[in-house]
């Protein structure tokens, strides 16, 4: 990552995590299970979802004391996706940001509940009248987010991913299963503090589209390190896609040609969307951050 873009990233994470902290701390039990969700909460993530919340909420002209609450449920919803997406049952990882699973250092029964609290606590930060005031945009919050999780979204498309083992599925499948997996959250970062904000329906569908394409690149190159990094790198298991015969991008399409569709995607949506890239800056070094080091 160029230094600039990183440094703001690094900076928000440490903002973010003294914030969650004293979040966590304050709903949470002192029990087994709220040792479970420290544990697959606060274990070390890029925090990269908050750092685009910020991203858009410093567009919107939000307070930072408001804007963390929706990353705070945004993130809680990423550690709940997380811990289930590592259960055996699902893709059986045993290691998650260089530490033990959250199944292997609890039990499973603890990891299934463990993110349903996750998922729930999201919901009781967002309709907390301290998100907005107005109840309306409350609700329109949260509604927004029931539908990026769903069947439709986040749930539907790890049901794919799973489907998709062992299969021979085509390159839109794969997009499609993207789309709902991983876009889904994050056109929620960029969308929420947008709505948040009372930006227009013009600049909110943009901050829409912006997320899918971010999340699009972000979960090929998922993949990519998946095949090419090591466990110091990752945090977790290497290689583990390709030996669990997972459909991916990358198994479809070569290394180098991934990269060259990503690179005309983002080129092509910032022609399409000129106006929006000139007057907020910082949206076209964010897309191109992680790829750059690929090109
Ligand atoms: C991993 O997300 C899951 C994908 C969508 C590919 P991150 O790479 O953001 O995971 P952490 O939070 O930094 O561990
Ligand atoms: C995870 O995708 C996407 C989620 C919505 C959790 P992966 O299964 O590729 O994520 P990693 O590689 O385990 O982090
Ligand atoms: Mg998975
Ligand atoms: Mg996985
Ligand atoms: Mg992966």
């Amino acid at each position: 990552m160029p230094t600039d873009i990183n440094f703001l990233v690094n900076q928000e994470k440490r903002d973010f995590n003294v914030y969650y902290r004293k979040l966590l701390k304050s709903n949470l039990l002192n029990d087994e299970l709220s040792k479970a969700i420290i544990y697959g909460s606060m274990n070390g993530g890029k925090r990269i979802r908050p750092f685009i919340v910020s991203v858009f909420a410093n567009i919107a002209k939000i307070k930072k004391n408001n804007y963390l609450r929706i990353s705070a449920a945004i993130e809680s919803i990423h550690s709940y996706s997380l811990i289930h997406d590592d259960l055996p049952s699902m893709d059986n990882d045993d290691y998650r940001r260089g530490k033990l699973s959250v199944h292997k250092k609890f039990n499973e029964a603890k990891a299934i509940l463990a993110g349903d609290a996750l998922h729930d606590l999201a919901f009781e930060i967002l309709s907390n009248k301290k998100t907005h005031k107005k109840s309306n945009i409350r609700i329109i919050l949260v509604e927004k987010l029931s539908k990026v999780l769903g069947s439709k979204g986040l749930a539907g498309g790890q049901s794919l991913d799973l489907l998709f083992e062992n299969k021979n599925v085509t390159v839109n499948q794969i997009l499609k299963m993207y789309s709902m997996k991983t876009s889904a959250l994050f056109s929620y970062c960029c969308l929420s503090p947008f709505i948040l904000g009372g930006k227009n329906n013009k600049e909110i569908k943009f901050a829409e589209e912006f997320g899918n394409l971010y999340g699009l690149i972000f979960q090929i190159l998922d993949d990519i390190n998946d095949e090419t990094e090591n466990f110091l790198f990752l945090g977790k298991t290497p290689g583990k896609d390709r030996r669990q015969g997972k459909s991916t991008f990358v198994s479809n399409v070569d290394k180098d040609r991934a990269i060259i569709f990503c690179n005309k995607k983002i080129q092509k949506f910032i022609k399409s969307n000129k106006g929006y890239f000139i007057k907020w800056k910082v949206l076209e070094k964010i897309l191109f951050n992680d790829l750059n080091e690929y090109l």
